[in-house]
């Protein structure tokens, strides 16, 4: 006997979709279309509350084609989630969506696993669910939404392996997996994304050396790995980056030098490998890179003079601290007006204790750092204020230092510390400017760092 159940239900939805899509009156097609997308947005707790809105597509989440369907839907929860404890929190029937392109749900508070149903959207181009709580392993179905342009799964708890099945999603230009639980390894198979120009898989358990692949990646503006356990060396490949802005590989255990293949990165902007194994020297011809600003190197066991580093005044943020380097601080970092943080501290050995070693820097090292290794930032700023009188000075202030008033600063004239071999300057703009300066590297060099200027204000008192 012939019964009504959901699969001939569905079974007669899809016939008359046929018989609606060969009738020559489209409009009967759109508003059967319409009515489904309706129906199905508001079985989703979101949009309940606006079932008087006549007209789904007038819907502020919501973009229609010409033909009044669904092609965009774009949810961001958190207000409503924060405010008004009113998120998505349940799925959409997918199904329902045949012409959908784009979809986002972020910050709703969604939970449990991505439905498998997902793979019907197989013509979505950009997916972004960040900032929820699924978790789960992402649902295979994945694997053909082949023409995703973005994918943002951000900020989750999704565990597993990352499927080196993500290398069939090609169109991919925009790939953030980060603040995840991923464990296992960066797939080599990545590589072969070739469209990408932003990766992000920072944040997760990755625990595999970097794949020397990903330097197949020539349209990459962006790469974050950061925050994972990747072990190994950074690949040599990465030399072929050409357009990389912003290297990321910061906490992490990757060992061996820094390639000099780093060098060829022209566009380069932002490099941090922080916090890893690296050994060996800073390679040289970095300081050539004219658009790099930011640059942290810190907590490594890179060795080398410090002296080396060139070029210091491109950069607005500079961090070496706690690494095996010697030498004296260069000289020229006085007049980095840009640099905006600074942090030298502990750049030799913390547990030597051999005094020889330090005295090399000693002239630039705050008393309390020399004395104690205390780190902090106020530190640098002392340094900085030696720097500074010696720029201005023409020498190392050396014996000035010990005859400051050490409560005030204030014991010594600018006449006093002035370069003697030069003329006292007429100009009284130039006068001016040197006390500027000089004040500055007085309040610097107090004793006790809390009454010293960050290196912030500073900055911003010297490009006043
Ligand atoms: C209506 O939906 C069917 C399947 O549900 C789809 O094949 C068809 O393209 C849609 N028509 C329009 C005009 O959106
Ligand atoms: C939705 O409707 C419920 C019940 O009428 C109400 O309590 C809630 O405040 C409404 N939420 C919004 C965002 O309008
Ligand atoms: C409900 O509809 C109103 C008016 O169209 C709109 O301002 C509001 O943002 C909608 N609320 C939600 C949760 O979509
Ligand atoms: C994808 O879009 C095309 C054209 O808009 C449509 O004909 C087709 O049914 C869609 N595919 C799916 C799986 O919905
Ligand atoms: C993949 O997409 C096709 C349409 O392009 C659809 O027929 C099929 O059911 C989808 N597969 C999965 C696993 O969702
Ligand atoms: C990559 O992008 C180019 C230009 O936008 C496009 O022509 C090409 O088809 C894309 N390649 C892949 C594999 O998607
Ligand atoms: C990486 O992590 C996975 C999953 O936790 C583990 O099975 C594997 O042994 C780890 N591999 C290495 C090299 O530590
Ligand atoms: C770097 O780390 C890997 C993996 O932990 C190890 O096998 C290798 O010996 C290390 N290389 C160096 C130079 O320390
Ligand atoms: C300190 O270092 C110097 C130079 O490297 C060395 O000659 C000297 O023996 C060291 N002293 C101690 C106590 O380790």
């Amino acid at each position: 006997m012939w019964m009504w159940s959901s699969s001939s239900m569905e079974n007669l939805v899809v016939l008359l979709g046929i018989v609606f899509m060969l009738s020559p009156t489209s409009t009967a097609a759109s508003d059967f279309n319409k009515s489904l997308e309706a129906k199905a947005l508001l079985a989703n707790l979101w949009w309940r509350n606006n079932s008087s809105a006549s007209n789904h597509c007038s819907w502020p989440e919501i973009s229609c084609n010409e033909e009044g369907s669904v092609v965009k839907i774009d949810v961001n929860c958190l207000n409503y989630c924060y405010r008004y404890q009113y998120c998505v929190q349940n799925w959409l029937d997918f199904s329902s969506f045949p012409n959908i392109k784009a979809l986002s749900f972020d910050d709703c508070k969604l939970r449990g696993i991505i439905p498998e149903q997902i793979g019907l959207l197989s013509n979505l181009t950009h997916l972004s669910l960040s900032r929820n709580f699924l978790s789960g392993k992402l649902p295979i179905s994945f694997t053909n939404l082949t023409q995703l342009v973005a994918l943002d799964l951000s900020s989750n708890y999704f565990t597993g392996i990352l499927p080196s099945q993500i290398r069939s999603l090609k169109n991919l230009v925009h790939l953030d997996l980060s603040r995840n639980l991923f464990v296992g390894s960066v797939p080599p198979s990545f590589g072969s994304i070739v469209n990408l120009t932003f990766l992000d898989l920072s944040g997760n358990h990755l625990n595999s050396s970097i794949p020397w692949e990903l330097g197949n990646l020539q349209k990459l503006e962006r790469l974050n790995l950061r925050d994972n356990n990747l072990d190994g060396t950074i690949p040599s490949t990465f030399g072929y980056l050409n357009k990389l802005k912003i290297l990321t590989l910061g906490m992490n255990h990757i060992n061996g030098s820094i390639p000099l293949d780093i060098q060829n990165l022209k566009k380069l902007e932002q490099l941090d490998l922080g916090r890893n194994d690296l050994v060996g020297a800073i390679p040289r011809d970095l300081g050539k890179l004219s658009s790099l600003f930011y640059l942290d190197f810190s907590s490594n066991k890179l060795s080398g003079n410090v002296y080396l580093i060139p070029n210091p005044c491109h950069l607005e943020h500079l961090d070496l601290s706690k690494n095996l380097m010697t030498g004296n601080i260069p000289n020229g970092l006085s007049r980095c007006y840009l640099l905006e943080y600074l942090d030298l501290t502990r750049l030799l050995d913390p547990d030597s204790s051999n005094q020889t070693v330090i005295a090399g820097t000693l002239g630039y090292i705050a008393p309390e750092l020399a004395y104690t290794m205390a780190l902090t930032e106020k530190c640098d700023v002392y340094s900085f204020g030696v720097l500074a009188l010696e720029t201005i000075g023409g020498k190392h202030p050396g014996q000035l230092l010990s005859s400051l008033n050490r409560f005030s600063g204030y014991g010594i004239s600018l006449a006093d510390i002035l370069d003697s071999r030069l003329t006292y300057p007429s100009d009284e703009q130039i006068q001016k400017d040197l006390l500027r300066v000089y004040n500055v590297a007085l309040a610097c060099i107090l004793t006790d760092p809390k009454y010293r200027p960050t290196m912030r204000s500073v900055s911003q008192e010297l490009s006043r």
